[in-house]
């Protein structure tokens, strides 16, 4: 797979993949991640990517130009699967989502910062616009970083254990239960007898009916679905 992303900070984006499970997916070669500074296709001389907003108000609002101009560039060597508007009002990010990114070959990630982008691209450049939660960030990068991590990961490979990604809450629409390791007894605090037992079947029912209970406590709207 590979991931382009479009920012004007690249800066805010890099750390993330230098460390842990995007870094070792990288080094295996499962992902390609490339950042372009948005700022590098703005073709005036002062090399300005964002502008007032027709018709006033606050705020500045990133120009299409500089976009457009990147994404020719992008889709000269690559057909690409999708090209992601990161964006509060978008649809919002969930397991499922993720999944159906995680089996693409090339994808493109817009990141918005101040207003937004000028609506001509959301109408004309992009396929999807996607919000990682009801809240605002100062901008799309840290959203990109979010998306990019609960993609990669669903890469078959990228996880030691193949299973462990299936194992992850949402997968299944339950929450994942609970997990402990050694000491089986902390201060008193005991780990559940069942799971030192040996006993491969009865961990598993009782994982899944921990599994069950926690979303029925935590979240019932993911077993009504
Ligand atoms: N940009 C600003 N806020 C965002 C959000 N919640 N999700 C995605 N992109 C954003």
């Amino acid at each position: 797979m590979q991931i382009d992303i479009i920012t004007l900070f690249p800066e805010l984006l890099t750390s993330p993949f230098e460390a842990s499970i995007l870094k070792r997916a990288i080094l295996a070669n499962k992902v390609k991640v490339y950042f372009h500074n948005l700022r590098d296709y703005a073709r005036d001389k002062q090399k300005n990517v964002d502008d007032y907003p027709f018709g006033g108000g606050a705020g500045m609002v990133l120009k299409i130009e500089p976009i457009d101009n990147c994404l020719n560039h992008l889709k000269k060597s690559k057909v690409y699967d999708e090209v992601i508007y990161l964006t509060p009002d978008g649809e919002q990010l969930n397991q499922k989502i993720s999944n159906s990114f995680s089996t693409k070959q090339n994808l493109v990630i817009i990141c918005g910062h101040y207003k937004g982008v000028d609506q001509r691209v959301r109408d004309h450049l992009i396929t999807k616009e996607i919000s990682i939660g009801d809240f605002v960030l100062s901008g799309g990068e840290i959203a990109a970083a979010v998306l990019c991590d609960s993609i990669i990961r669903l890469i078959p490979g990228v996880l030691g254990n193949e299973s462990s990604a299936l194992t992850d809450s949402y997968q299944d629409d339950l929450l994942a239960p609970p997990v402990y390791t050694r000491p089986s007894d902390y201060n008193g605090w005991e780990v559940p007898k069942i799971l030192t037992s040996g006993n491969t079947p009865k961990i598993d029912e009782w994982r899944e009916s921990m599994a069950i209970e926690k979303t029925k406590k935590l979240r019932p709207n993911l077993l009504k679905s």
